[in-house]
């Protein structure tokens, strides 16, 4: 990581009046919506947002799912999240403070209340699904492989990464990442992450040799297969 977390919350939360009117690229909307498209949550679903910012894709997603969990480092960001799903009047999302490697997310965010045993309480403390956009290439390399394990372990279905990723040799000229705090990755150390984590990529989508969309999705075990 080029910054500290405080570093990039501060960043963040300094611009994040401003975040969505300055997010008027083609290639950050074809991101949200191929995010979007492919995350594809089912009522029952509990959908897991990491580095939500201003909650484009939380919100987009709480319509189809049963809850949607936001998690970002910069409360800036979280608080326009939180106005969002305020003026258009969604309730099944929380957004709250959370980082990469370390969610933050128990029992409690992501219980919805209609369980009628414990048994299902249990059941629903699941992550099905776990989106995030734009947000990862703040990581280093191996922080990646950490947060990517950290999202295995959360064994969700599938989980879809949108983020700033080289398709090819890198040009730092390009708009797409600024050098000295970005630091993305190619799509070849993501796809041996996820894979080495137990997933299976299902779909990888080129939005531009410098952003892209990987679906993976989870591998059952063994035990999952012979139930
Ligand atoms: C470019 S914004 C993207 C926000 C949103 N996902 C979108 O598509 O508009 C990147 C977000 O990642 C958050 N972020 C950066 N590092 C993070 C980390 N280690 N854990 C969680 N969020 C992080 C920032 O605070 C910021 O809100």
């Amino acid at each position: 990581m080029k910054k500290t977390i405080e570093e990039h919350a501060a960043r963040f939360s300094e611009v994040a009046p401003e975040y969505d009117e300055s997010q008027d690229s083609d290639e950050y909307r074809a991101c949200v919506s191929l995010v979007v498209h492919y995350a594809d949550p089912s009522p029952d679903d509990v959908v897991l947002d990491l580095g939500t910012g201003t909650g484009a894709i939380a919100l987009a997603l709480a319509p189809d799912a049963k809850h949607v969990v936001g998690r970002d480092i910069s409360e800036g960001m979280l608080e326009q999240a939180r106005t969002k799903a305020a003026e258009v009047g969604i309730e099944n999302v929380d957004f709250g403070e959370g980082r990469f490697r370390d969610p933050n997310v128990d029992a409690d965010d992501v219980h919805t209340g209609s369980s009628e045993t414990p048994q299902a309480d249990a059941r629903d403390a699941r992550v099905d699904i776990v989106v995030s956009n734009f947000a990862m290439h703040h990581l280093s390399d191996e922080e990646k492989r950490e947060a990517i394990q950290v999202v295995a372990d959360l064994e969700p279905r599938r989980f879809v990464l949108g983020d700033v990723m080289f398709f090819g040799e890198p040009d730092p000229d390009e708009p797409f990442y600024s050098p000295e705090v970005d630091d993305p990755s190619t799509v070849g150390f993501l796809a041996d992450a996820l894979t080495d984590a137990g997933f299976v990529l299902t779909a990888v989508e080129s939005v531009h040799e410098q952003v892209g969309v990987l679906v993976a999705e989870r591998a059952p075990s063994f035990d999952e297969d012979t139930e």
